[in-house]
């Protein structure tokens, strides 16, 4: 007796669901839902992808130094600052004594030039974010690129325009193997290198 009972519920309420599925607007409803949800995966799957993260990203730094300042208004040169780029594998970050050259003298006033100093007298680095960074499965050196003329902006865009330094560039292996099978463009005319190493090991090592 119970067990009918519950399989008439069953039944009605079966009947009254197909019912409600057969109703237009309820239809519309969720096809939208579906449409909805099928977007968010793909929004998500898109937004995630490693190179569209990586690309623009631009950490907040501890102390707000400016390449449009330096580089572009002063016109410092890359190396002066970054001189490791032409002689090891990284460029490296300079070290307070590089600024207080100047900042020992100029706009000690500022905050962030107060910071400078103290950062300086107790030989404390600057804890700089770090903008670029390879899987540590891929070997990078800034050496031969440098040497072969590829300039800094072919990778990194233009530094010494912006404010807040961001990851210009692709980190993708498609991206370095692109530009090593024909380096032509990204060379200085007459240039006797017609290709970069493209074999496995050379990278990946
Ligand atoms: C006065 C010194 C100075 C000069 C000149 C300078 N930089 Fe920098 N650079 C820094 C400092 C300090 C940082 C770390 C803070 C930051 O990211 O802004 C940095 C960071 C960077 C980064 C990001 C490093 C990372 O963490 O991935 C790149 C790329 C870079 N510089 C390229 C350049 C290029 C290209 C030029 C020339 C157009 C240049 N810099 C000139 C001092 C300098
Ligand atoms: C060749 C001299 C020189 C060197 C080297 C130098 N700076 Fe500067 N810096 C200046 C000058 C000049 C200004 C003022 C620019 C302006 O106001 O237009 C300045 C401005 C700044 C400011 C903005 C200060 C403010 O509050 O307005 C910061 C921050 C700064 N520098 C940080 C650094 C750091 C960090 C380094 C080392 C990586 C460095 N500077 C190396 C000359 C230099
Ligand atoms: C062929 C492309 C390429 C060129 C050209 C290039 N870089 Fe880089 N740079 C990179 C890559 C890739 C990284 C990330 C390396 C890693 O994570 O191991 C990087 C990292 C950096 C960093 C942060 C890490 C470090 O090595 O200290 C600085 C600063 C930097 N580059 C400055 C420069 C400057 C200045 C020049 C020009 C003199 C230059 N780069 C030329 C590709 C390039
Ligand atoms: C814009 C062009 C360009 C891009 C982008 C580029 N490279 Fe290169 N790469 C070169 C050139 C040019 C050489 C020098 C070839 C020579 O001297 O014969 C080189 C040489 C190298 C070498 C030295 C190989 C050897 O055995 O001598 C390594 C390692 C390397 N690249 C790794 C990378 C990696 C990793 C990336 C991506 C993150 C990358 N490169 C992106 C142009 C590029
Ligand atoms: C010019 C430099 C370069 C060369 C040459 C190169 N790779 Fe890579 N490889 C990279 C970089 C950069 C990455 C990390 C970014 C990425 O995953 O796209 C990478 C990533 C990889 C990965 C990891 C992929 C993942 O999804 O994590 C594999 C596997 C790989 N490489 C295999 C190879 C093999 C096999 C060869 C030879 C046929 C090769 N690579 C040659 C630069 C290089």
């Amino acid at each position: 007796m119970a067990l009918s009972a519950r399989a008439l519920d069953l039944d009605a309420a079966a009947s009254f669901l197909w019912d409600l599925l057969r109703q237009r607007p309820v239809q519309a409803v969720l096809a939208s839902c579906a449409g909805l949800i099928g977007l968010t995966v793909l929004t998500a799957g898109w937004l995630t992808q490693t190179d569209r993260l990586s690309r623009g990203y631009a950490p907040v730094q501890p102390i707000p130094f400016s390449h449009r300042d330096h580089a572009g208004a002063m016109a410092m040169s890359c190396l002066y600052c970054h001189s490791g780029a032409a002689r090891s594998r990284a460029a490296g970050i300079p070290g307070e004594a590089v600024c207080m050259g100047c900042h020992s003298v100029t706009k000690t006033e500022s905050p962030s030039i107060k910071t400078l100093k103290e950062a300086f007298d107790s030989a404390t680095p600057i804890p700089w974010k770090a903008v670029h960074s390879l899987p540590g499965h891929v070997f990078f050196d800034h050496r031969p690129h440098v040497n072969a003329g590829v300039a800094c902006q072919t990778c990194h865009g233009p530094v010494q325009e912006m404010t807040v330094v961001s990851q210009r560039m692709s980190m993708r292996m498609s991206h370095c193997l692109g530009c090593h099978r024909d380096p032509k463009s990204a060379l200085p005319q007459g240039s006797a290198i017609a290709k970069a190493p493209e074999n496995c090991n050379a990278c990946h090592r």
